[in-house]
């Protein structure tokens, strides 16, 4: 049998395991939720926008005859990834996750770790300070609780509407950043606290060096609960447990 795979993108490693199997003519769809602009063109076929909750998305693998899903979503996509779990153990689709470790505190690190977004926002309380809030757009409104503070945000696209946070500026980049740049940036704004999810992974790390080589402190906010599914780390990996499972991956 020969594989048609289902990829849930919108990160670094979803990129990467579409150029791997681009390399092995190994059928394959990207799919990306549709929350930027222009997303990065793919060697692969893409498609955008949610499926429509587990459903939508048992309709779509049926639809598509896909035999393999692999979650390559980030590692706060949770519901993507509890819809994913439910739809493959429905449809009977294997599923592997392609997941990076959560980066852990180094020497010299000053975290602060906050289970969840709000609690990142109930940790903002107090005198003003100028943060870099590294979060993305979707949580931003949240911070709008803590106006005393002079926030820097990065996004990757500009916002339609401006946030709603009084005293801000907003960087449009997606990268790739360097500690150097960040460092740069953070000293640029006078920046005296940082404020991330703990992605893992190189993608967005650049701002952790960054604030450990300004010594910064971090506001840490730790990763969902996501569902028990079978992981790995890498591309290769990912065509291994294709391998294993049976299908013929050409030469
Ligand atoms: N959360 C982050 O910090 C973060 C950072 C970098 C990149 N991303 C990427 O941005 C996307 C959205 O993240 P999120 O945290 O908003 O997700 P989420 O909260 O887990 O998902 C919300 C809904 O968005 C749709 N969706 C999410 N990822 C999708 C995908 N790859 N393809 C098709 N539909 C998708 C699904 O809609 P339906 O229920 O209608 O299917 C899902 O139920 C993901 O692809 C993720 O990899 C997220």
């Amino acid at each position: 049998m020969r594989p048609n795979l289902l990829i849930l993108g919108g990160t670094t490693e979803a990129s990467a395991l579409a150029r791997v199997v681009a390399g092995r003519d190994i059928p394959a769809v990207l799919s990306y939720a549709g929350r930027v602009d222009r997303p990065k063109p793919q060697p692969i076929p893409t498609r955008s926008g949610g499926f429509g909750g587990v459903a939508g998305l048992r309709a779509w693998l049926r639809d598509n005859a896909v035999t393999h899903v692999v979650d390559a979503t980030h590692p706060f996509a949770a519901q993507m990834s509890r819809n994913a779990a439910d739809a493959c153990a429905a449809e009977g689709v294997p599923l592997i996750a392609l997941t990076r470790p959560a980066w852990d505190e180094q020497p010299g690190d000053r975290w602060q770790r906050v289970a969840d977004i709000p609690a990142a926002v109930d940790a903002l309380a107090g005198p003003a300070r100028r943060v870099m809030l590294a979060v993305g757009r979707m949580h931003l409104d949240a911070f709008a609780a803590q106006p005393q503070h002079f926030y820097l945000l990065r996004l990757v696209d500009a916002p339609d509407t401006p946030p709603p946070l009084s005293d801000h500026v907003a960087v449009i980049s997606r990268g790739p950043f360097t500690q150097a740049g960040d460092r740069a940036l953070m000293q640029e704004h006078a920046i005296d606290l940082v404020v991330s999810k703990n992605a893992g992974g190189t993608g967005a790390r650049a701002k952790i060096d960054a604030a450990r080589a300004l010594n910064l402190p971090v506001l840490m906010i730790d990763r969902p609960a996501l569902p028990v599914r079978p992981e790995c780390a890498t591309p290769d990996q990912v065509l291994d447990w294709l391998a294993h499972s049976g299908v013929n991956l050409g030469v």
